[in-house]
């Protein structure tokens, strides 16, 4: 059923259900793959605090999360850079990293906060979302662990929110055109 929310309306995308395995299937991966280690898991605020918070309850390894809000300041051109504005408590030298993001639309916010993460010398970074819109990706990066590639479309839910609103929708919805 569509739903409306401010002046929009949006349609039933991707069902709780759905995502719910997806979270399910990133997190076996990563218990898998840092099994020996002790990752540090840094979630990416606001959005990903839903995604980050029920993949970690499926984490059974050793590790540490952490949050961190990046708020892009966009001048009267279109490039916009990047700036950490709550910062990491956690020393991340040395440290295996697994950034948690809800989406990757430019992937300009993740290229970004990467370069600053590098220069604190972590042992290795590892990324991790739920979705990517591949086709809006003008910084290409590697994601390590996803749920869906989407289309360029705008959703929100499960913590993606449309002007501060229905992050707290459990399915994800796309935008209706008209
Ligand atoms: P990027 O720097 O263009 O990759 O932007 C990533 C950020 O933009 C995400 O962390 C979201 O906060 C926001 N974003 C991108 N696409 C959507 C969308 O479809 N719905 C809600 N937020 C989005």
């Amino acid at each position: 059923m569509d739903i409306q929310i401010l002046d929009k309306k949006f349609a039933p995308y991707i069902t709780e259900e759905k995502i719910n395995d997806a979270v399910c299937r990133i997190a076996s991966l990563i218990n898998a793959d840092f099994k020996e280690k002790t990752p540090l898991f840094i979630a990416i605020l606001n959005g990903a605090f839903i995604f980050a918070s029920d993949l970690y309850k499926e984490i059974n390894i050793p590790s540490e999360i952490t949050f961190v809000k990046l708020s892009s300041y966009r001048g009267t051109q279109s490039s916009g850079n990047v700036t950490t504005s709550i910062g990491m408590d956690v020393s991340i030298k040395d440290r295996e990293i697994i950034i948690l993001e809800d989406i990757v639309d430019t992937g300009k916010t993740l290229t970004t906060f990467i370069e600053e993460l590098k220069k604190e010398e972590p042992s290795s970074i590892r990324i991790c979302a739920l979705l990517h819109k591949q086709e809006a990706t003008t910084h290409p990066i590697p994601i390590d662990y996803l749920g869906f590639t989407i289309p360029n479309l705008f959703v929100v839910g499960y913590g993606l929110d449309y002007n501060g609103f229905g992050r707290n929708l459990k399915d994800i919805h796309q935008l209706q055109e008209g």
